[in-house]
């Protein structure tokens, strides 16, 4: 078990753009596997490396009520998305306690590399189509919040400042 650190709004490194993984080998599955136990242990249903201050294109995800469906994304791209969206009140491990809602492509088709380095396309809907692309937003350097106003935002970090400087 092996639990990483997990980047807090608004850390400037939330903002850092990933790189493709060039080959998916034991250092990779080793990371996805801290990171299965990172986002587990806090309660998520996904996190991208960038949140673990890896700027490397994975994502390890599981939207299984049961949560006993894991599903690793490396070098994730969406090849389809749906014309209609829906609204979704989004939450994320880099900003706790903050919830808002986000209007996303209801569904995406996307291709990933498995943990075995092996191709793959999974047509997603729901939770796990929010999911996806929330995810692949950390991959940009992009956080949910960043969808909001401005004022909204300001009123979110001034928020995360705080809890931060009193938990220090
Ligand atoms: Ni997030």
């Amino acid at each position: 078990m092996q639990k990483l650190t997990i980047l807090q709004y608004p850390d400037p490194r939330l903002h850092t753009v990933a790189k493709p993984v060039s080959v998916v080998d034991d250092r990779v599955r080793a990371l996805v596997a801290a990171m299965f136990d990172t986002m587990y242990e806090a309660n998520g249903v996904g996190l991208a490396a960038t949140q673990v201050d890896v700027h490397e294109r994975i994502i390890v995800m599981d939207t299984s009520e049961e949560r006993n469906r894991p599903l690793v994304l490396i070098n994730p791209e969406i090849v389809r998305r749906s014309e209609d969206s829906k609204e979704w009140e989004e939450g994320c491990l880099s900003v706790p306690g903050i919830y808002d809602t986000i209007t996303r492509p209801a569904s995406v088709r996307v291709r990933a590399l498995d943990a075995q380095g092996e191709v793959f396309e999974l047509d997603a809907d729901g939770l796990t189509a929010v999911c996806i692309q929330h995810e692949m937003d950390h991959l940009l350097g992009k956080v949910f919040v960043d969808y909001l106003s401005p004022l909204k935002r300001s009123r979110i970090k001034t928020k995360m400042l705080k809890r931060q400087r009193q938990a220090a």
